[in-house]
C-alpha cells in the first residue's frame, strides 16, 4: 500500500466519515484503496479505520485525477513520501509542478492533432500521402498496440 496508516494515530475515521469530508463517495475510498493509493486499519470488528492525514491524500488524488494523471503515477508519486506522513506544501508544490509538466506535454500533443485535424476538415480525402492523422502503411503499428499517433513525442 502506498499510504498506511502511522501506528500510534489517534482518531482514526470510519469510512463514512472520511468519505463526507473528503467530498468523494464511499465507493470511492475503497476503490482507492484497491489500488494501494491510500490503506486502512481494522478495528477488533473487523471494520476499516482511517488516519485522518489521508484526507489530504485524497484531496491531491482528486486533483491530479482531474488533470488526467493515471492513477498508477499518483500511486507512485505518493510512494516517495513516508507511509501514512502528512504530506507537506512544499510537497504538494512538488507533485503539482510534475504533474504540470505532464499536463502541458499533453496539451501540446492535443493541440498538434487537433491543427493537424483542422486540415481533414472539410477535405475528406483520407489520403495515405497527404493526411497527416493517416498511419502510412501502418509503420506505427511496428511501435507497439494502442494509439501510437498520441504517443509521439
Ligand atoms: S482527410 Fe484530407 S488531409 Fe486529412
Amino acid at each position: 500500500m502506498a499510504q498506511e496508516i502511522a501506528e500510534g494515530s489517534t482518531a482514526l475515521l470510519s469510512v463514512g466519515v472520511i468519505a463526507r469530508r473528503s467530498g468523494v463517495a464511499v465507493s470511492t475510498i475503497h476503490f482507492y484503496e484497491s489500488k494501494g493509493l491510500i490503506s486502512s486499519v481494522r478495528t477488533e470488528g473487523n471494520q476499516r479505520r482511517y488516519a485522518p492525514v489521508l484526507l489530504r491524500y485524497i484531496a491531491i488524488i482528486k486533483v491530479a485525477q482531474r488533470t488526467g494523471i493515471p492513477l498508477e503515477e499518483i500511486r507512485e508519486a505518493l510512494r516517495r513520501y513516508p507511509p501514512g506522513s502528512k504530506l507537506t506544501a512544499g510537497q504538494w508544490k512538488t507533485l503539482a509542478s510534475e504533474w504540470r509538466v505532464d499536463l502541458d506535454q499533453r496539451i501540446q500533443k492535443l493541440t498538434r492533432l487537433r491543427d493537424e485535424l483542422d486540415q481533414c476538415i472539410g477535405c475528406g480525402c483520407l489520403s495515405l500521402e497527404e493526411c497527416p492523422l493517416r498511419n502510412p502503411g501502418d509503420a506505427l503499428g511496428a511501435k507497439g498496440p494502442g494509439a501510437q499517433i498520441l504517443n509521439r513525442p
